[in-house]
């Protein structure tokens, strides 16, 4: 039940109850991984359900294939969409020129794949992900598991020479087993602290061999709807220069919660 929220579930939530107002009838969307792009996933379901809304979805996991499909929102991939409207997405942390680091829930290459290829991305955040200067969070490289202890001592070398805080780097792991990506590749998260120059970072990782990509998203968001736990919306627009306020009541969306396991 809605009530029993945690702040940080009610802030996910408003911020995604309010992404999909920017989904129109017959819009092919790209949806997003993880626990707030869930929420934004049962919403979209829920108009197609209560008010006939046509839409195509492309997801950006197996995780959010399986959930939309299951809510009955109709599934395409994306070589059959070729271009989307909107992709709706979640992020680790997002800076004041909506640049993000992504990949906490190791969906980072489809994610970064689908938005690029959308006329616009949303991301939908509880306030507690903006920052002032990305990198608190660690940022993941997906690589190639060939090798993947020399693309790791060769990324740390590189770190020497970038505009960084830390420079630990981790495999990711699942129990006792690296963590695999839907691509089949390892996650490499690196302990940055502070990144004091993304762009050159994320052009720098990406040239070395065996990185796929990185978890930075930069000049790719386009809005930025920044969630609070007390059902207070911001609508952060890069491109408009605005910042629109809202607030969302919880009552009305019982619906949505009624067939919540956890
Ligand atoms: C998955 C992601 C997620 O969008 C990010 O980790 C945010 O997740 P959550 O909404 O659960 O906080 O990038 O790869």
């Amino acid at each position: 039940m809605p009530g029993e929220l945690s702040p940080i579930d009610k802030a996910k939530f408003v911020a995604a109850r309010k992404s999909v107002d920017y989904v129109e009838d017959g819009m092919r969307v790209g949806l997003g991984t993880g626990s707030t792009a869930a929420w934004m996933v049962r919403c979209l379901a829920e108009l197609v359900r209560e008010n006939g809304l046509r839409i195509k979805g492309v997801p950006t996991s197996t995780r959010t294939a399986e959930l939309a499909r299951e809510l009955g929102i109709d599934v395409i991939s994306l070589d059959e969409a070729k271009w989307l409207d909107l992709t709706i997405d979640g992020a680790d942390e997002f800076d004041g020129d909506l640049n993000l680091i992504k990949g906490g829930g190791g969906a980072l290459l489809q994610e970064k794949i689908v938005a690029t290829a959308s006329d616009q991305m949303i991301v939908i955040a509880d306030v507690a992900k903006e920052v002032d200067t990305l990198g608190a969070f660690p940022l993941p490289l997906e690589v190639i598991p060939f090798g993947w202890q020399t693309t790791q001592a060769l990324v740390e070398e590189m770190l020497i020479s970038l505009d960084v805080m830390g420079r630990e780097t981790s495999l990711r792991m699942n129990g006792d087993r690296p963590f695999i990506t839907d691509e089949g590749n390892y996650i490499i998260d690196l302990h940055l602290n502070r990144i004091g120059n993304a762009r050159q970072l994320a052009m720098a990782v990406n040239q070395m061999p065996g990185v796929v990509e990185n978890g930075l998203f930069i000049d790719i968001c386009d809005v930025v709807i920044v969630g609070h736990g007390n059902g207070k919306v911001e609508v952060r627009d890069i491109n408009e220069g605005t910042v629109e306020e809202s607030r969302l009541d919880f009552l009305e969306e019982e619906n949505l919660f009624s067939d919540l396991g956890e």
